[in-house]
């Protein structure tokens, strides 16, 4: 197996891809004024859905999931499928740089553990025209919550290819952006043990037995090893933030 396949194989079957809960989904919801009936929603790095089946509780409209990893979304319609909620998620396989989609078409962008990917303000700045004027945007990402991070945590993350930004930074890029922020909160501590350390740990674990002779795919089960123990050791300096927008 290529170090790639093997980096999906780990995540596939987990209950989700990132750091997150649906109670923080729920709570996210809670700052939203009225969202109309029959709401169109994008759901950007959506991975098998975690939080796309969150939104189907929270509203009766359409969620459009997008992912550029295939495999995941044919998990996401499946589920959909078998829960009696197939017409509610159409499910989208394009990368988040050019998603594919008209100016205004959305009431509500949604987005968990993903915007990193482009950089908070990069993908604030891409996604906003496809939301309709007074729309609302909510993403979570990283961020420092103390200032003075170790060396060892600012390694790990350059080496990770991202910085975090303060929760001040980022919202001041939310202004940047053109948006009003309506809230922010923090993922609370449960959204990365129970809902993604623990399971995903569970299944390094076992692939271990598997494949932990072969030093390309160690190394994959190594480093998330590794970035558990970097939020065991390093919790207070950084997390996820919540931020509830609105398009102006
Ligand atoms: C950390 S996971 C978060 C998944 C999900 N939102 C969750 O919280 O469980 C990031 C997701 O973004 C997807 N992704 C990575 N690069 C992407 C891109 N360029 N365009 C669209 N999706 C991308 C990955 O396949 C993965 O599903």
């Amino acid at each position: 197996m290529t170090p790639e396949k093997f980096f999906y194989h780990i995540f596939s079957p987990l209950p989700r891809q990132g750091p997150g809960c649906t109670a923080a989904t729920q709570k996210a919801w809670s700052h939203l004024p009225s969202i109309k009936k029959n709401a169109q929603v994008l759901d950007v790095g959506c991975g098998t859905g975690a939080q796309t089946r969150d939104l189907t509780e929270l509203t009766s409209g359409t969620i459009t999931a997008v992912d550029n990893y295939k495999p995941f979304l044919e998990t996401v319609s499946a589920r959909a499928q078998k829960e009696g909620i197939g017409e509610r998620i159409r499910t989208v396989n394009a990368s988040m740089d050019a998603l594919p989609f008209g100016k205004g078409q959305f009431d509500l962008l949604w987005s968990e553990g993903a915007i990193y990917i482009m950089g908070f303000e990069e993908g604030l700045r891409a996604w906003t025209h496809l939301c309709r004027k007074g729309g609302h945007i909510v993403v979570s990402d990283v961020a420092w919550f103390a200032k003075n991070p170790p060396e060892e945590l600012t390694q790990f993350w350059e080496k990770e290819g991202y910085i975090p930004l303060t929760e001040d930074e980022k919202k001041d890029q939310v202004w940047k952006a053109g948006l009003r922020l309506i809230a922010t909160f923090r993922l609370p501590e449960a959204g990365w043990w129970e809902h993604y350390y623990i399971p995903l740990l569970a299944r390094v674990a076992e692939l271990r037995k598997i494949h932990g002779a072969d030093p390309a795919l160690a190394a994959i089960l190594d480093s998330c090893d590794h970035e558990a123990g970097m939020y065991r050791k390093y919790k207070r300096y950084y997390g996820y933030a919540f931020f509830v927008m609105q398009n102006l």
